[in-house]
């Protein structure tokens, strides 16, 4: 059986990763894997393959960036002759970023079946790209591959029938819990005892200049108690160029490896996040996290977890600071099949398939 894996951006790669892995243990697959080239800098894309141990790509569609719909279009341009040539049993598709849908949309109408790994996560906020992503994906995908109930919940609610879910848990967290003891070996000397780890790039918090003006200064509040070290997606460092100086005094870094980020994260005193993985990282290694959001699509993480939504609430955020300062923050559990054997679980049903 012949399956095409593609990738783009970077929250793919530690995804695919696992699936990669425990697809090669089988016999008789063989694996393409394709980068569309939607995260291009080496600190966004070519680090991560090389600490996940993810083979270089067979083919890279260098689509870069670009507005939704020329990204979008783009790749499924590129995409297709691609596919006609090297005509895959399978493909797989992870996420929900835009080269998730449109390798999905490109698969459907050539007939190739495609399965989608991490399906049936809903925000129900459709001013959310990646909600759209994941809506229209599911619709067209052959086989879902969900995380956890809730997911298969959300799936048959929009009339997906039974048959094509496979539960197969947090692929995710397959790779965290690999490279858990190398990130432990990291030498974070440089950093204070305590600290707040700050990731921000969605657009809803980044893109209007008001709001990252309004969310630095509640960083900036934050750093009175907290030092807050804060690595810098790209989008989010063109942004706060047009900001000046704003916020100076916070330790900035630039986008880190996905080790030294793990290894940030395990030992931070909380993460304050607008991330969809960061949320699930955070409650699987039992760090408190303050999400920058309304609304989550991973809500297991608040229910079970150790994640809280705050939104652009400055006082919600400086309440759950105080709190989670003094000792007195909730604690949570690891959530059901976020065991490290997700992808395995994948590989098992793929390897079931009739070709
Ligand atoms: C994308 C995903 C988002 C995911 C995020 C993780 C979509 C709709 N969004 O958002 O779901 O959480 O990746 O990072 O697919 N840029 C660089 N170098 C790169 C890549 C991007 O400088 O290697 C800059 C460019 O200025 C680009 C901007 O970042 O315009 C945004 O990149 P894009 O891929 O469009 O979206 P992300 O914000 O990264």
């Amino acid at each position: 059986m012949d399956v095409l894996h593609i990738v783009g951006a970077r929250p793919n790669f530690m995804k695919a990763a696992p699936v990669m892995r425990a697809l090669a243990e089988k016999h008789g697959i063989k694996q393409t894997l394709v980068h569309t080239g939607q995260h291009y800098d080496a600190n966004m894309s070519a680090v991560f393959f090389e600490q996940l141990g993810i083979p270089a790509p067979d083919v890279n569609l260098e689509v870069g960036s670009g507005s939704h719909a020329r990204q979008t279009a783009d790749i499924m341009c590129r995409l297709e002759s691609v596919l006609l040539e090297r005509t895959p049993d399978l493909v797989l598709v992870y996420g929900d970023v835009n080269s998730t849908v449109a390798a999905a949309l490109v698969c459907s109408k050539l007939l190739i079946r495609v399965g989608h790994v991490e399906a049936g996560l809903r925000s129900f906020d459709r001013s959310m790209p990646e909600e759209i992503n994941r809506l229209l994906t599911d619709q067209i995908a052959d086989l879902l591959f969900t995380p956890s109930a809730e997911a298969d919940q959300n799936l048959g609610h929009e009339g997906i029938a039974e048959s094509k879910i496979y539960r197969v848990g947090n692929v995710m967290i397959d790779s965290l819990i690999r490279l858990l003891p190398e990130a432990m070996k990291t030498n974070l000397d440089h950093l204070p005892d305590r600290y707040a780890l700050v990731t921000l790039h969605r657009p809803s918090n980044v893109d209007d200049e008001q709001t990252l003006r309004f969310i630095l200064d509640s960083l900036l509040e934050v750093n009175r108690e907290l030092e807050v070290v804060f690595p810098v997606h790209p989008r989010t460092r063109r942004r706060m160029g047009d900001l000046g100086s704003h916020a100076s005094n916070l330790r900035l870094l630039g986008p880190l490896p996905y080790i030294e980020f793990l290894a940030l994260q395990r030992r931070a005193t909380l993460v304050i996040t607008d991330s969809g993985g960061i949320q699930e990282e955070t409650t699987f290694l039992g760090i408190p996290c303050l999400t920058v959001r309304e609304n989550t699509e991973r809500p297991v993480t608040v229910t079970m977890g150790t994640n809280i939504l705050v939104g652009q609430n400055r006082h919600k955020l400086g309440q759950e600071l105080c709190q989670i300062i003094e000792g007195k923050w909730k604690r949570g559990r690891v959530p059901p099949l976020w065991d490290g054997h997700a992808g395995e679980r994948i590989a098992e049903a793929v390897a079931g398939l009739n070709t």
